[in-house]
């Protein structure tokens, strides 16, 4: 269900082919979606913002898994944006315990990191991994499904 005013527009042309990461990034597209409108609204942000930092760590760590598996070339910086966003979602949490106003961190900052960490570094490794033959057979591999997965 897409709402009307949502802030990233979930389809197809976000995906990357790899089903851990296209099924990551549509929870997380839905929820900064329901925190941008709460957000707008002036409604209560902190608890999904310390869900979704959660569930950015974990996701995080499942790309940096594959990175190293695959032996992606540009892990370094790829990794390194991953801990500075960690950083920031952090500092963001910690201004609106204090009650500060981040309404322009949901509406505007994150989304625009969102889509374009998933063109740029998320997208490049998606494709490395695709020709380095991810998935491979090995035990502990999230999913067996290759190519383009569509909604759920
Ligand atoms: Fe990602
Ligand atoms: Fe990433």
């Amino acid at each position: 269900m897409i709402a009307p005013h949502s802030v990233i527009r979930w389809s197809d042309a976000l995906l990357v082919g790899i089903e851990f990461i296209d099924h990551d990034h549509q929870e997380a597209v839905e929820a900064i979606n329901r925190m941008a409108a709460a957000a707008r609204d002036g409604g209560e942000v902190l608890a999904d913002l310390d869900v979704f930092r959660h569930h950015c760590a974990q996701h995080f760590s499942r790309e940096e898994a594959m990175m190293h598996k695959v032996g992606f070339f540009a892990i370094a910086p790829h990794g390194e944006e991953h801990r500075r966003v960690l950083a920031e979602l952090d500092d963001v949490l910690a201004r609106l315990r204090a009650g500060g106003d981040c309404r322009d961190y949901f509406t505007d900052i994150l989304p625009q990191w969102f889509l374009e960490h998933r063109a740029t570094m998320d997208f490049v490794t998606a494709d490395f991994a695709h020709e380095r033959g991810w998935p491979d057979e090995s035990p502990g591999d999230r999913g067996n499904a290759q190519g383009k997965q569509g909604r759920r």
